[in-house]
């Protein structure tokens, strides 16, 4: 098992290289055959420069017959994946990146719940990666092609054979057309690749965008929208000084995953140190944790209070008055700031240490015409007592002689192994997920929504050993900003995660996993399926 300080001694082995320039990378490269170019100093560029672009909304291409009621027509959607080339950064050339669209992130979709949509998700990249695959990761063996996708709505409620499972990828040139009915409550959900074994580098090179479910009720609450309603997709990347993407590589040319990847440039929706001009009035944000690895830890520099109204799969019940909110891949934080009380000022939004981008307060005279109500959507707890099974899962983390992490799983198990979590449709589950890892694991369910029940230290070492469950202090609830609908959850280090979950929709074959995308596809994923009631 790997230990925290093991990943600190490979993190600060990096972090050295990167903090002392070009000799500490002669002498790292010295002792590597790898050449590793040389990475970008960002506190050189300029803050603030660019204004903060927001991917547009996407228009659908005609209207198909619905396939489940041939009576009624669907708006069709056709998207690309394609290499691009675009600017992160005033004083940096283009970077090249993969995207759904001219730009990364690719388009937004907006959409109503129960209006249901067909995408065809064409890939339209080149044969070659330009990203290092490693050839010994499951699915990504040097028989399979080099570039294959696969695209999944992640928070939606999809059929098994549209939700993009991580085997059902095609090859350039090739594409899928995916059925969406989209009946859920009001969310915002993101679209990404899924293909097995490269998703890490599939999502890096940056295929992924936002897509919204609006319904009713959120609409009854007379929140900021419009232009007062900014998605923020935040996903970070190692550049190099010429401004392209740096993927590192392990010291061995045979197995070049690593077990993480943290970037020295902070991207939001495209833009690293961004600006946003602002009215003095509530705006409503919608985060996106789009980064292989990164946790972030955002507030604004001068303690401006805010508040988040939503999670993962739509509204929480009451507004949660913040300083500061965490937010793990694949995470969605929905946050409403309210600028008037910064007339003219300029509020910076960082993460921990790093500047993330600048909103600028006008001073000029608004009307507001939103509100921020007290109650927003009723989310009724559900009932342990509901739950018909309850499955003990582990998260495990396994390192070879030298202390290098070489593989994580879920319950001890390979992605090839038979499925042995078998929900019935209609019923209740709590999955109790048993973290004795150094790490926190952001663990997504594909299909359905549940709800955190609790967190639970114990000690790790007696459960490795002896498989015993013993818990060092009471279970601890759920922080108010997750005491909602979920669709990802921080397995927390040395911690039980307790979650309780409703199988509904459809039945068939979807996928778990650990959200750090270097562990989901080395091989932190599990199949599950949801069978019919006997
Ligand atoms: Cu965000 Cu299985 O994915
Ligand atoms: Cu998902
Ligand atoms: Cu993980």
């Amino acid at each position: 098992m790997i230990t925290r300080r093991k990943f600190l001694e490979r993190s600060s082995l990096l972090a050295s290289v990167l903090a002392t320039g070009k000799k500490g990378l002669l002498n790292a490269m010295a002792h590597t055959a790898t050449t590793m170019p040389v990475t970008l100093d960002v506190t050189n560029l300029a803050q603030f420069v660019d204004p903060l672009p927001v991917p547009e909304i996407v228009s659908p291409q005609g209207q198909r017959p619905n396939p489940t009621d041939s009576k009624s027509s669907v708006p069709l959607y056709r998207i690309e994946a394609r290499p691009i080339a675009s600017k992160v950064h005033r004083d940096l050339p283009p970077t090249k990146f993969w995207s759904f669209g001219p730009r990364t992130p690719g388009p937004t979709f907006e959409t109503r719940a129960g209006d249901p949509l067909l995408v065809e998700w064409v890939n339209a990249l080149p044969n070659e990666h330009f990203l290092p695959i490693d050839h010994t990761i499951h699915g990504a063996e040097e028989d399979k092609p080099a570039v294959r996708t696969v695209v999944h709505l992640h928070g939606a409620k999809t059929g098994p054979e549209s939700d993009g499972y991580p085997e059902d990828w095609v090859v350039p040139g090739k594409s899928s057309l995916y059925y969406y009915p989209n009946q859920q409550d009001a969310a915002m959900l993101w679209y990404h690749d899924h293909a097995l074994g490269i998703n890490r580098l599939n999502l890096y090179a940056g295929l992924f965008g936002a897509f919204f479910i609006r319904d009713g009720v959120e609409e009854a609450l007379k929140l900021p929208k419009g232009k007062y309603e900014v998605p923020l997709i935040l996903y970070d990347r190692l550049l190099t000084r010429d401004g392209q993407l740096l993927y590192l590589v392990s010291q061995d040319p045979e197995s070049p995953w690593v077990p993480e990847i943290f970037g020295n440039a902070i991207l939001v929706n495209g833009k690293l140190f961004p600006y946003l001009e602002v009215e003095p009035r509530r705006y409503r944000l919608r985060v996106l944790n789009a980064s292989n690895t990164r946790f972030y830890h955002l507030f604004f520099a001068n303690e401006a209070p805010f508040h988040q109204i939503g999670t993962d799969q739509g509204l929480l019940s009451v507004p949660v008055p913040l300083t500061d909110v965490q937010i793990a891949p694949g995470e969605r934080a929905d946050l409403v700031v309210d600028f008037s009380e910064h007339r003219g000022a300029q509020l910076v939004l960082k993460n921990d240490a790093f500047v993330v981008m600048q909103f600028r307060v006008s001073a000029s005279k608004v009307v507001e015409t939103s509100s921020l109500p007290s109650a927003l959507r009723p989310v009724a707890k559900i009932p342990e007592s509901q739950a018909v099974e309850t499955r003990q899962l582990t998260l495990d983390e396994f390192v070879n002689k030298t202390g290098k992490p070489v593989m994580l799983l879920l319950n001890a198990s390979h992605w090839k192994l038979p499925v042995t979590e078998k929900p019935v449709l209609g019923s209740t589950e709590i999955w109790t997920l048993i973290n004795p890892t150094d790490d926190s694991h952001p663990i997504h369910l594909h299909l359905v929504r549940f709800q955190i029940l609790d967190r639970q230290p114990f000690e790790p070492w007696l459960f490795q050993s002896k498989r015993q469950l013993h818990f060092l202090g009471p279970p601890q609830p759920p922080d108010p900003n997750e005491a909602g609908w979920k669709d990802t959850v921080r397995a927390n280090p040395r911690m039980v995660t307790r979650i309780i979950v409703p199988f509904e929709g459809f039945t068939g074959r979807y996928v778990w996993h650990c959200h750090i995308l270097e562990h989901e596809d080395n091989e932190m994923m599990r199949p599950y399926e949801v069978i019919a009631a006997a």
